[in-house]
């Protein structure tokens, strides 16, 4: 039935050939144009049998290499090869492995553990294999009790090129704000994880993903309130969307005072309406979710005479209580830094506890790492501590749950205040925060 042209003796027509080799021209002079197109059609068709063949090849080897396999019967092996009985010693046991599935963008597999393995071990051997596979990297991430879940991305996802973020209001709260290594979407989510603390050195990328998370939270029936004690460099570019803006230390405790009321506010009414959080009210009565950014923590923290310590710790004392009560009442903090250590007082490491989401750019001070990572995954320290300076925009988040690599969306200080710009009008009118700072005055000031 098959047409077995060429295998019978019988020379292939010469249609074939012609066709053949200019497929394989063809494909040759298009191939890097198709590849950046297509990239997930030409990794499923091309990249992935390739990958797939190389795994199962190389399995049993790459085991043994790793140390991850265990030798079987060793003291019989001792004794065949002393009575040189010329029986081959047994081969070692390896892990046995599940099928490769591929992704947009690599492949996964699951992997039984041998008795006395534990997932780390797999972890540990990740850059071997990924090496051996000839793939960008490879995560081992345990699944179930006795299994590991072996990821591998073919390239890293991070320096692609970026696609744009999409605009338009999207699901309140939640904003896209970049691509996670996996090639999944990374979004912000403040009603998933309400508090986040962002660090990162100069130039590292922070602004640029405060810039991501205002251009998506702009469209949205959110009121943005500012704390930018630099003197209000960064985050008065977002002026015309911002329900307020402090923009030194004293205007920031009093902004944070007020923001308490407001809070306290919100809890009367919840109360008296029997609910837990504001979401249980009916959507007239809503009071508007504020998502409060500050911008370089340090200043708000550090002291230069006594004065000054009564204000740091008010503006401590105060975020501490936001976070403590804000979820549940609508408000949101995203909380920025330079350097971010527990040098600054013992106010910050008391803060970090309640900002349960964290992004860790590339970093100057281990310090700032440890404090932003190191109570929750000592791993995702590392990875951060590699990254590069030419890598602006990655960053490693961590949560509870574990942590990922990601890189944020460019998203450039023109076009945050041109959006900040287009929906001026959709900013709430907070007066109880503006008459704190002084009167409209003040918030223009800024
Ligand atoms: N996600 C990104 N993708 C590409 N380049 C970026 C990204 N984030 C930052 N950069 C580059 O790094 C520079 C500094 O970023 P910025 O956000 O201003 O850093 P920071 O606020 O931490 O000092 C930006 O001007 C941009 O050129
Ligand atoms: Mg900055």
């Amino acid at each position: 039935m098959i047409a077995s042209t060429g295998s019978g003796g019988e020379p292939w027509p010469l249609w074939v050939l012609v066709g053949a080799a200019a497929l394989v021209s063809g494909l040759l002079v298009a191939g890097p144009a198709l590849r950046r197109r297509f990239p997930v059609a030409w990794w499923l068709c091309l990249g992935f049998p390739a990958a797939w063949l190389r795994v199962v090849r190389t399995w049993r080897p790459l085991m043994a290499g790793c140390g991850l396999a265990i030798s079987r019967k060793a003291a019989l092996t001792v004794v065949s090869g002393l009575v040189g009985n010329g029986a081959p010693p047994p081969l070692p046991r390896v892990p046995r492995r599940g099928a490769v599935r591929p992704t947009t963008g690599g492949f996964w597999l699951l992997v039984r553990l041998l008795p006395g393995q534990v997932p780390e071990d797999f972890a540990k051997a990740s850059p071997a294999i990924a090496e051996a596979w000839q793939v960008h990297a490879v995560r081992a991430t345990p699944y179930r009790p006795g299994l590991v879940r072996v990821v591998a991305s073919a390239a890293d996802p991070l320096s692609a090129q970026q696609i744009p973020q999409q605009r338009g209001p999207g699901r309140l709260l939640r904003v896209v704000v970049g691509v996670l290594e996996t090639g999944v979407q990374w979004a912000i989510d403040l009603r998933a994880v309400p508090h986040w603390l962002i660090v990162g050195a100069t130039r590292s990328g922070k602004s640029t993903l405060i810039n991501a998370l205002v251009a998506g939270l702009a469209p949205q029936p959110v009121a943005l309130v500012g704390i930018d004690c630099k003197g209000g460099m960064e985050l008065s570019l977002y002026g015309p969307r911002l329900s307020a803006l402090a923009t030194n230390r004293r205007q920031a405790v009093k902004l944070l005072a007020a923001l308490v009321d407001l809070t306290l506010d919100r809890m009367v009414v919840c109360r008296s309406a029997h609910v837990r959080n504001i979401w249980g009210l009916p959507e007239s009565k809503r009071p508007v979710p504020v998502v409060v950014i500050v911008d370089e923590i340090a200043e708000l923290f550090l002291i230069a005479s006594r004065s000054e310590k009564d204000e740091a710790h008010a503006a401590g004392t105060a975020l501490i209580r936001l976070a403590q009560l804000g979820a549940a009442l609508g408000v949101f903090l995203v909380v920025a830094g330079q350097r971010v250590g527990s040098d600054l007082g013992p106010g910050v490491t008391a803060l970090r506890a309640q900002l349960g989401g964290r992004v860790c750019h590339r970093v100057a001070d281990p310090g700032t790492a440890e404090m932003a990572l190191g109570d929750l995954n000592p791993d995702a320290l590392k990875a951060a501590q590699a990254i590069r300076p030419e890598q602006a925009g990655t960053a490693v988040l961590a949560s509870g749950e574990g942590w990922e690599r990601a890189r944020s969306h460019l998203i450039t200080e023109t076009d945050a205040e041109a959006v900040a710009a287009e929906y001026a009008h959709l900013t709430p009118q907070l007066p109880e925060l503006v008459d704190a700072l002084g009167g409209i005055a003040d918030k223009r000031a800024g």
